[in-house]
C-alpha cells in the first residue's frame, strides 16, 4: 500500500496543532504507521529540502525547521500521497482553500505548519531520511475493512 511523509513544522507543534492534523487524517481512513518528535540539525533539514538549495528562502527555511521539534510520520493508504497534498492545500495559506490544514490553520508561507511529500519518489526518499526500516510498523488496522470495502 502506499505510503507518504507527513512532517508537523515547528510552528504547528508549537501551536498546539498536532492532535488538529492528526485526526484529520484518521478520520479520512489513513493509516499512521509511524510517527517521532525529532529536533533536525540544520543538516538534516538541508538534506529534506535538498531540491530548494537554489531558493532564496533556502536557508531561512532550514533554520526554521532546526529550531524543532517537529513530527515526523508515515501515513498509508490508497493514493494518500496525493490526497494528503490535497488535505494539506496550497503552498501559500493565502491561497490554500478552506477546509485544507494550511487554509484553515496557517496564514504566510514561511509558517505553513505542515509538510506532505510531493510525489512517490520524494516519498520513498524522505520516508528513509527521516525513519530506519524498523520503525515502520506493518499492522492490520481493523477499520480498513470499512474503509476499502474488502472482507
Ligand atoms: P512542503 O510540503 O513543506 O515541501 O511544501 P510545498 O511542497 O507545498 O512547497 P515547496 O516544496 O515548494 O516549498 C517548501 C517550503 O518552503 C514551503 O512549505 C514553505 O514553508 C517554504 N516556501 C516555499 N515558498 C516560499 C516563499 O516564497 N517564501 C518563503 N519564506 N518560504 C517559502
Ligand atoms: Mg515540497
Amino acid at each position: 500500500m502506499e505510503r507518504t511523509f507527513i512532517a508537523i513544522k515547528p510552528d504547528g507543534v508549537q501551536r498546539g496543532l498536532i492532535s488538529e492534523i492528526i485526526s484529520r487524517f484518521e478520520r479520512k481512513g489513513f493509516k499512521l504507521v509511524a510517527i517521532k518528535l525529532v529536533v533536525p540539525s540544520k543538516s538534516f533539514a538541508q538534506k529534506h529540502y535538498h531540491d530548494l538549495k537554489e531558493r532564496p528562502f533556502f536557508n531561512g527555511l532550514c533554520n526554521f525547521l532546526s529550531f524543532g521539534p517537529v513530527l515526523a510520520m508515515v501515513w498509508e493508504g490508497e493514493g494518500v500521497i496525493r490526497y494528503g497534498r490535497k488535505l494539506i492545500g496550497a503552498t501559500d495559506p493565502s491561497k490554500s482553500e478552506p477546509g485544507t490544514i494550511r487554509g484553515d490553520l496557517a496564514v504566510v508561507v514561511g509558517r505553513n505548519i505542515i509538510h506532505g511529500s510531493d510525489g512517490p519518489e520524494t516519498a520513498k526518499d524522505e520516508i528513509n531520511l527521516w525513519f530506519k526500516p524498523d520503525e515502520l510498523t506493518n499492522y492490520t488496522c481493523n477499520q480498513e475493512k470499512w474503509v476499502y470495502g474488502v472482507n
